[in-house]
């Protein structure tokens, strides 16, 4: 039976047993609202790992938008029911004042790569998750994270992090996980309609068709641009990004000549939708 705990010290009573006996702590951070996307890191960490914590925590601080916090989907008891079907031995649900007591005043701000893209768009947002993160290892003392390659610019931004501050926990990575018709899974599909749900999955569809015509020799603007007007012309629509980076670094490319990543981050219906690929 999976184990529900919200006080951070039980928690760490808890790891400091495991840890007695020798045993690597593989960790799973999420918001719940859980899917296949946050099932594939659960397996990943049961392989990787002796013992697994899932976190599930709807993190205030790095929601930029009140509505979209307001709107988060939360079912803790199907998500319970998930990852006890996984064996996963701890699910830590604190709530928000366990995360953020009366008095707390630290922020953790990942400069260069916590800018651009997502950053951009969503002031305070990688504050927000850096802040969580580094308490979430703090608090679960796992040896092991698991994240998505769905929230790339998350990912390195977290591998950024732990690096900068010598934290102790290795980062694995881990593919994104599609629909079927290659919509990413996102706690956030939930949120479209019938019909934006069927056009849905254009998104990746595009940006493999404008990743194929770059490593064909089109020029990466124009391959970008085609792209967009497709999707607008699919009702897609307001756009954030859909650029050409430095799969690591995040700077803007012109070329193919480094591990280059394209991302974007465009609107349908009232949802924001957000892909990557490897190019
Ligand atoms: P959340 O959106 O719930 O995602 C939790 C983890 O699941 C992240 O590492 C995310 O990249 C991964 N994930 C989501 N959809 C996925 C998919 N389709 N395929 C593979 N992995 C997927 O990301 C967050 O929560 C938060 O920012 C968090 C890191 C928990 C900090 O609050």
């Amino acid at each position: 039976m999976t184990q529900v705990i919200r006080s951070s010290a039980e928690l760490r009573e808890k790891v400091a047993t495991w840890k007695r006996s020798g045993m690597l702590v593989g960790v799973v951070p999420t918001m719940g609202a859980l899917h296949d996307g946050h099932m594939s890191l659960v397996r990943a960490a049961r392989k990787q790992s002796d013992r697994v914590i899932v976190t599930i925590f709807v993190n205030p601080m790095q929601f930029n938008n009140p509505e979209d916090l307001e709107k988060y989907p939360r079912d803790e008891t199907h998500d319970l029911a998930l990852l006890d079907e996984e064996g996963v031995d701890v699910l830590f649900a604190p709530g928000v004042a366990e995360v953020y007591p009366a008095g707390f005043a630290t922020k953790v701000s990942v400069s260069g790569i916590s800018e651009p893209l997502e950053g951009a768009f969503r002031p305070g947002h990688f504050d927000g998750v850096a802040t969580v993160v580094t308490k979430l290892f703090g608090m679960t003392q796992a040896g092991r994270a698991f994240f998505g390659e769905k929230d790339w610019q998350q990912l390195q931004v977290v591998r950024r992090m732990v690096e900068d501050l010598n934290i102790p926990i290795r980062i694995i990575g881990c593919p994104t996980i599609r629909e079927d018709d290659g919509l990413a899974m996102s706690s956030r599909n939930v949120r479209l309609s019938t019909e934006e749900r069927a056009s849905a999955p254009r998104l990746h569809a595009e940006m493999q068709i404008a990743a194929a015509a770059i490593r064909a020799g089109t020029p990466v603007a124009e391959a970008l641009a085609t792209a967009k007007a497709a999707l607008s012309a699919a009702g897609f629509g307001p756009w954030d990004y859909l650029e050409l980076r430095n799969a690591e670094t995040l700077q803007p490319l012109d070329g193919l000549s480094e591990p280059a990543r394209m991302l974007a981050a465009v609107g349908l219906g009232e949802v924001r939708l957000i892909d990557n690929i490897a190019v």
